[in-house]
């Protein structure tokens, strides 16, 4: 972002950030607006938000700290990944943000990681280390990103396929997770109803893992073909709290009728992660669709985020 914030202005949105008492969504717009500012003082800010209650939450600073990409953030992303007190999906969120900044510092951590007793926080690692690896290998010399979005995403796309040899790719177990992510987000660059289908067909995977990144990336392509399978994961008891709230965040953000009335219905979840995230995209619908839908300059949520 070209614009100048000064300090002052940056402390306040941090304050909004990390004042408990402020609504959930207002903090999540302040996180948002630190995330566009991008400076060091804003990552400062952002990194405040570990101390706090709410998973989701902080597993979203995690995320934005990756998106920024700035190496001063890697003290910080180190220590949550390596606090077993941390809430895992906060955990895999932190080592999945060491991966976006790329630093090969961070080689030795995400190889420690890679065992973790936490499935979701090993697998991220697993895939963090392969990417730093693919950024330094030849392959990415001639590599044209053909991301839509702007993400800076887990996995590279693969340079060639089509939708169904991408959709076997995700499925076929006897791949690694990094390359069954390069065909996820093939599929979720090539867009359209039919690579949406096809990635939620990987919505029945064992690795919760996967199923969450999936549900990710059908919420960047909001695809309304995929609210059935997507509200159908949410609405499973057995299948795991992270997948469940990636799956209503995808839902907040295709924001069809149908969506907003599931949402409305898993406001009162049981799991905290999965109301919140209910929460959270049924306030930020309604206060997009308010009239003084404005701040911090005129920063627009859309134009900063897809929430993970
Ligand atoms: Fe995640
Ligand atoms: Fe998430």
């Amino acid at each position: 972002m070209s614009r100048q914030f000064s300090c002052d202005t940056v402390e306040a949105v941090g304050a909004v950030l990390n004042d408990w008492s402020k609504a959930l969504d207002e903090r999540f717009r302040a996180l948002f607006t630190l995330r566009g500012i991008a400076t060091r003082e804003a990552i400062a800010q952002i990194a405040r938000g570990f101390s706090d209650p709410s998973a989701l939450l902080k597993h979203e600073c995690a995320y934005c700290l990756g998106q920024i990409g700035d190496p001063a953030a890697l003290g910080v992303l180190t220590r949550v990944l390596g606090d077993k007190d941390q809430d895992p999906m906060v955990r895999h969120e932190a080592g999945e943000a060491l991966g976006a900044i790329g630093d090969p510092s961070c080689g030795r951590i995400l190889e420690e990681h890679s065992k973790d007793a936490a499935q979701e926080v090993a697998e991220t690692c697993q895939i963090a280390l392969e990417r730093l690896r693919w950024l330094r290998c030849p392959e990415r010399e001639s590599f044209v990103d053909t991301n839509p979005y702007s993400s800076v995403d887990p996995a590279p796309p693969l340079t060639t396929g089509d939708v169904r040899q991408w959709q076997e790719m995700l499925n076929d177990t006897s791949h690694s997770l990094f390359s069954r992510y390069r065909a996820l987000f093939s599929l979720r660059n090539h867009g359209g109803p039919d690579a949406a289908l096809a990635l939620a067909t990987g919505l029945g995977d064992s690795s919760a893992l996967f199923k969450h990144e999936i549900a990710y990336v059908l919420g960047q392509m909001k695809e309304p073909g995929v609210v059935s399978a997507l509200s159908r994961s949410l609405r499973d008891p057995s299948e795991e709290a992270m997948v469940r709230h990636e799956c209503a965040e995808a839902l907040g953000s295709i924001a069809t009728q149908e969506c907003l009335e599931i949402l409305r219905e898993f406001r009162g979840d049981g799991e905290r992660v999965v109301r919140e995230s209910c929460e959270v995209a049924l306030d930020m619908l309604d206060y997009e669709k308010s009239s003084e839908f404005q701040y911090a300059n005129t920063v627009r949520l859309s134009d900063v985020t897809t929430t993970h």
